[in-house]
């Protein structure tokens, strides 16, 4: 159904070794790989080092192992499905991961920096990275007269981009720019139209914008990222995801970083597996 070639939205980052070029090249590709970063410590004195002056706060967020990542999912499994029938879903080690950009269950509050560092890959294979420039794929979209509908709404339609039973406070397009000039545009499986009386009309291209992002996901290339490499990610103009993997010592960590870009700041750390927006907005 996509007839122009949306895969030239997917990004095989570059591979650089100076600060000022993985800046360059996420100004240019959204996202960088940097190497030589064999402790957290280090990963997270070169994330910081990398937003300089605008840097809020850099910390560990999570660490993706099938063990650690296995366990959250049967804990967000237990939660219930919402009004709308909507379930939230983790997914498992073995399968391949849905697109999304990291913290989306937060909306304002998700990092605006993203930092995929690779203790261990999983060996012999699996977990390969991919990469989805958004803002690109919307104007791709843009250019075909069979999904500038879809393009058109992704930039002016406020939706809901609640997880189910964590409903956040605000609605906005799919895609945005934000005060600071950034362009935003995001995914991940749960985006719904505001409910309402546009529910029904609006429900095709929310579904058309995550057919579209699978599209590129499913048919875009993969890279792998070795031992002590680290994916340096625009989160609000790039998804990620990473294919299936079965090696239990496949070690990822998600490091989050929010510059002085981004729309808003969390005061404190953010629990994925419950999130907890009201204490957000205090
Ligand atoms: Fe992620």
């Amino acid at each position: 159904m996509f007839s122009s070639d949306l895969t030239l939205a997917s990004v095989v980052p570059r591979r650089v070794d100076t600060v000022e070029a993985v800046r360059a090249a996420i100004a240019l590709d959204g996202a960088a790989v940097f190497g030589g970063l064999h402790t957290e410590e280090d990963a997270i004195a070169f994330a910081s080092k990398l937003l300089g002056e605008k840097c809020i706060r850099v910390g560990r967020q999570f660490e993706a192992s099938a063990r650690s990542q296995d366990a959250e999912a049967a804990v967000v499994d237990t939660q219930p499905v919402d009004e709308r029938g909507r379930k939230r879903s983790f997914g498992i080690s073995g399968e391949r991961m849905t697109a999304h950009n990291d913290g989306f269950a937060f909306g304002d509050y998700a990092p605006d920096y993203l930092f995929l560092w690779c203790k261990r890959p999983a060996y012999p294979s699996g977990g390969d990275s991919f990469l989805i420039d958004a803002v690109k794929l919307t104007r791709l979209l843009a250019f075909d007269p069979a999904t500038a509908e879809l393009a058109e709404f992704c930039w002016s339609t406020d939706i809901d981009h609640s997880e189910p039973n964590f409903p956040q406070s605000t609605f906005a397009p799919i895609a945005r720019r934000v005060p600071s000039g950034r362009n935003q545009v995001r995914y991940h499986p749960y985006l719904a139209p505001i409910a309402g009386e546009s529910e029904e009309a609006q429900w095709p291209l929310v579904k058309q914008w995550s057919e579209a992002v699978i599209h590129v996901r499913d048919s875009g290339p993969m890279f792998r990222a070795e031992a002590g490499e680290m994916i340096c990610i625009d989160n609000y103009r790039v998804l990620h995801g990473r294919d299936g993997y079965t090696d239990p010592g496949r070690e990822l960590y998600s490091i989050w970083g929010w510059s002085s870009d981004a729309v808003a700041v969390p005061q404190q750390a953010l629990d994925i597996v419950q999130p907890d927006l009201a204490a957000l907005a205090m």
